[in-house]
């Protein structure tokens, strides 16, 4: 009975009396209706088969099943449905095995949870990511996985989406054993025919009796159901614990009932919609033309030039990645402060019991300090992250173009800086490109890579398998005053200062936006950067400033008193002994009052909703400007950047997909009754304008791609 089903995706094999089944449907073996409706058939044939004692499912290539078709959520449901493949193993009355390599997720592991008996190999992950999506197990997994470890560790793997490796899972029980073949096939065939051999029996998970202790999991619902109650606004945490409270109540076949109507009401909540956009958008960010082109450049040994805040981030970015580093800093002092902030790091992972000093030791043991530009002749790469200064960044690449091997690529972390005024002052534009990091370097999970317009394709090409080897989050910029973050940022921020100038406090506009979703709102951000930064820019760009602009001077005033946040103990707010959380200031509010009487405006009162509409319709219009004069290549690049780079809410998408789910036509009209009270600042976007009279949205854009 060796056949196929459904174009090749399940493919059925008969190896002596176990049947093997395996999914073969690249690139990750996502649970597609094809791969449902093979899965449902190799059952019945096993059924069927007198041939057949025992079946094996394994996934072909590096995975086992990455989990339910994501590019089907949102579309018509095609039958078979997962649970009912699911239970379809379940009741096999021949013992199932599941056989697993690399991922086991989601749908994955719930069909996983459905077999009677589970093998894995070493490096398998194992994990219901579904709460990452704004979904729960929708498959049985809610109902299986606490029957089968207990309520405690399924709750934190279903709220936290995390992944478990084989040991962890071994120790736990939700696998029986781990393989010590390299071929998931081979294992499970053995492991099946032991089964035969030993005549053990099917072991249904539905009768596993992880639940059997009720206060034990009840407790360990509650203290969920409190977790799930800090985090803000995402409706699926909620949901899960609902689910896990149903399968400690109800009778399994009603447990899944009940999984599946909660499951659907996540499926069609707006938030489903946001987190898969911003799933697909995190890993299209990543195809840019140069990368289709050009083979990377290789990066195995990386110079870091600058040891502040920003060097030293990146040099342990670099570091965790497994790289060696070297930096250089201006004298013996700044080497040794350098080290220090790297240092700093891992000492506050030690402190917190997740590194051990041993390991510590490890690390830096690949990473050196030197003076001397003339020891970063071999490296392939190099990161400048010195001061913001044309004439400090245009004195290092000059003794960078003096020193690096041809071929080596050269970065920079400028924020600001004219990065083609850079590359052009040195005999290698080519080999220039923009690397901006965010604060701290090595959490911060966005990298800007800004292209110049000498750049070669190979070094834009390297940048993006750099941020692939950091683990960060890459998107690709033009150059421009900002690129795409900080110059949408420089917008937005505005319109705040507008709103706090006409009425509302920071501290109310703080409030509406981490409602909203935000991390945390503008004042609290430039607390905690420092107000000082904001204010060297402002008197940098005082000569240029358009004269008939509107300027908010209340930032101003409050620097100028030495306010500058939270390492002043004082900015928006006040921060009493070296306390991190602000409470609103009454001097700074007299400060506001003066600079409104001064400015001659009546202050008036603001809606929370008002606040955010003026604050989003700022940021989507900007970001319209960004694509449309091609320095973000499409509109989910502005998303990515927001999301992983400015504590955008996950859950929404995203600016622009935010756009999207509000609908443009409102946007611009919002807009255009703003531009009645200040037309210079709110200038529609011709992008947004276009798509609006073409009925498009911002989608759109990123289809045509
Ligand atoms: N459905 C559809 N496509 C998927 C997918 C899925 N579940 N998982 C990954 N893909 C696609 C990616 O979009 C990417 O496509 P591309 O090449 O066109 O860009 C390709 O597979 C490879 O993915 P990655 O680049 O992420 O590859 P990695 O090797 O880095 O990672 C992985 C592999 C760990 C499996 C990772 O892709 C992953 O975490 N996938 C999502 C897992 C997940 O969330 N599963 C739960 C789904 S919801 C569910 O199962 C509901 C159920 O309970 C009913
Ligand atoms: P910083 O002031 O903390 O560090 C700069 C370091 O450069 C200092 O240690 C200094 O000794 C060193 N340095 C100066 N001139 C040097 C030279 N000629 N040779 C070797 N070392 C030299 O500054 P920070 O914040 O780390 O910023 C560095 C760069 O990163 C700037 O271009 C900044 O715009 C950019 N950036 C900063 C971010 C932030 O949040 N701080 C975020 C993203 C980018």
């Amino acid at each position: 009975m060796n056949q196929s089903d459904n174009a090749s995706v399940v493919r059925r094999e008969l190896h002596g009396r176990v049947l093997l089944v395996t999914i073969d449907h690249p690139p990750v073996n996502a649970l597609s209706a094809d791969v449902r409706a093979g899965l449902a058939a190799a059952m019945d044939a096993a059924a069927g088969d007198d041939q057949v004692g025992a079946v094996v499912i394994v996934g072909h290539g590096k995975n086992f099943i990455a989990g339910a078709d994501i590019r089907e959520f949102g579309k018509p449901p095609r039958e078979p449905f997962l649970p009912e493949v699911c239970r379809r193993i379940e009741s096999s009355v021949k013992p199932v095995v599941a056989a697993i390599a690399g991922a086991a997720l989601g749908g994955g592991l719930e069909i996983a949870l459905s077999a009677h008996y589970r093998i894995a190999l070493k490096g398998a992950k194992l994990g219901l990511p579904e709460v990452a999506l704004g979904l729960l197990p929708g498959s049985g997994g809610t109902q299986r996985l606490p029957r089968l470890v207990g309520a405690k560790l399924a709750l934190d793997l279903m709220l936290s989406g995390r992944h478990m490796g084989v040991d962890a899972a071994l120790d736990a029980g939700l696998i029986d054993r781990v393989g010590d073949s390299a071929d998931a096939s081979a294992a499970g065939l053995a492991y099946a025919n032991e089964l035969l051999a030993s005549g053990a029996p099917v072991r249904p998970t539905r009768d596993a009796q992880g639940l059997a202790d009720r206060a034990a999991a009840q407790g360990a619902i509650d203290e969920a159901r409190k977790t799930a109650a800090k985090a803000r606004g995402l409706l699926s945490l909620g949901r899960i614990v609902d689910a896990a409270q149903a399968a400690l109540d109800l009778p399994f076949e009603q447990g899944m009932a009940r999984e599946r109507e909660l499951f659907l009401e996540c499926l069609a909540s707006p938030q489903r919609a946001g987190l898969v956009h911003a799933f697909f958008a995190e890993r299209e960010s990543a195809k840019v033309p140069e990368a289709r082109v050009a083979q990377p450049r290789p990066f195995a040994s990386i110079a870091v030039i600058g040891g502040g805040t920003m060097g030293a981030g990146i040099a342990v970015a670099v570091l965790d990645a497994g790289l060696p580093v070297i930096m250089i800093e201006r004298d013996d002092e700044s080497i040794a402060r350098g080290r220090q902030n790297v240092e700093k790091v891992y000492d506050g992972l030690i402190k917190k019991g997740r590194l051990t000093p041993e390991r510590k030791a490890e690390i830096l043991a690949r990473y050196t300090g030197s003076t001397r530009y003339d020891d970063i002749r071999d490296v392939d790469l190099v990161i400048e992250a010195v001061f913001e200064e044309m004439g400090v960044k245009k004195g290092v690449f000059a003794e960078l173009d003096r020193v690096c091997k041809p071929g080596a690529v050269i970065a920079t972390n400028t924020s600001y800086l004219d990065i083609d005024e850079i590359a052009n002052s040195i005999t290698r534009p080519q080999d220039v490109i923009g690397l901006h990091f965010f604060s701290p370097a090595n959490i911060m999970k966005l990298l800007e890579i800004v292209v110049p317009a000498k750049v070669a394709p190979d070094v834009v090409a390297t940048a993006f398998a750099l941020a692939g080897k950091l683990r960060k989050v890459p998107v690709r910029a033009k150059v421009c005053d900002g690129f795409i973050g900080n110059r949408i940022l420089a917008v937005y921020r505005q319109s705040a200062d507008y709103m706090m100038e006409d009425g509302a406090s920071p501290y109310q506009i703080d409030k509406a936006l981490r409602d909203f979703g935000f991390a945390m709102g503008p004042f609290q951000v430039s607390d905690l950067a420092g107000g000082d930064i904001g204010w060297a820019t402002r008197k940098r760009r005082a000569a240029t400033r358009d004269p008939n602009a509107r300027y908010v001077q209340i930032a101003d005033r409050i620097c100028e008193r030495g306010w500058f946040g939270q390492k002043t103990g004082r900015g928006y707010y006040l921060y009493p002994e070296g306390s991190r959380t602000g409470q609103p200031d009454p001097e700074v509010q007299a400060i506001i009052d003066a600079e409104r009487k001064r400015a001659g405006v009546t202050p008036r009162s603001f809606t929370d909703e008002e606040i955010v509409r003026r604050y989003m319709a700022a940021m989507i219009n900007e970001g319209a400007n960004v694509v449309n004069e091609g320095i973000a290549l499409r509109p989910l690049d502005v998303d990515v950047t927001f999301v992983h780079g400015y504590g955008f809410p996950r859950w929404r998408g995203g600016p622009m997909k935010y756009a999207d789910s509000v609908g443009l036509d409102k946007v611009l009209a919002d807009i255009r009754e703003f531009a009645k009270e200040d037309a210079l600042f709110w200038k529609p976007s011709p992008l947004l304008e276009k798509l609006v009279a073409e009925g498009k949205d911002f989608d759109s854009l990123n289809r045509a791609q």
